[in-house]
């Protein structure tokens, strides 16, 4: 499977989503908000935001939440791909999937797009970009 042509609208979906869910992050820690979309092959979207907590390392981050909701939710499974997934800063600092969401990504992927912001510019790149040769089992 290759990676799916997103038309501008379903991205401005996907866009408004994540922002839409980075103003219900639970921050209290860092007050940096998070929010993500993501679509699945199947045509859902699912959103995310980041969940903080007082032992800091138990964050968990905005791109897993809407991972593990969707599972959980059984819009994700083996067989169901993510397509796309959007992250965005409630107020547009730049905000890339860290290493733990890349990897969590790449296992719905290889051909997940990945939208995101940076540096005040909307930007699509590939998860496999991102994360090369990939842990896999
Ligand atoms: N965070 C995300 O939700 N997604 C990312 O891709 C990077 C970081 C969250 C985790 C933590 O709550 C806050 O941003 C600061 O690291």
């Amino acid at each position: 499977m290759k990676k799916k042509k997103l038309s501008p609208e379903i991205k401005k979906f996907l866009w408004d989503a994540a922002e839409a869910a980075a103003t219900l992050a639970y921050a209290p820690y860092s007050s940096f908000h998070v929010g993500a979309a993501l679509l699945t092959s199947e045509g859902e979207i699912v959103t995310g935001c980041n969940v903080e907590n007082a032992s800091y390392g138990l964050t968990n981050c905005a791109e897993r939440t809407a991972i593990f909701r969707a599972v959980a939710e059984q819009k994700l499974s083996r067989g169901v791909a993510i397509d796309a997934i959007a992250v965005v800063h409630r107020d547009h600092q730049s905000c890339t999937p860290c290493g733990a969401c890349r990897q969590v990504i790449h296992e719905f992927g290889p051909n997940t797009v990945v939208l995101y912001e940076y540096e005040g510019e909307r930007r699509q790149t590939g998860i496999s970009a991102l994360l090369p040769e990939t842990f896999q089992l």
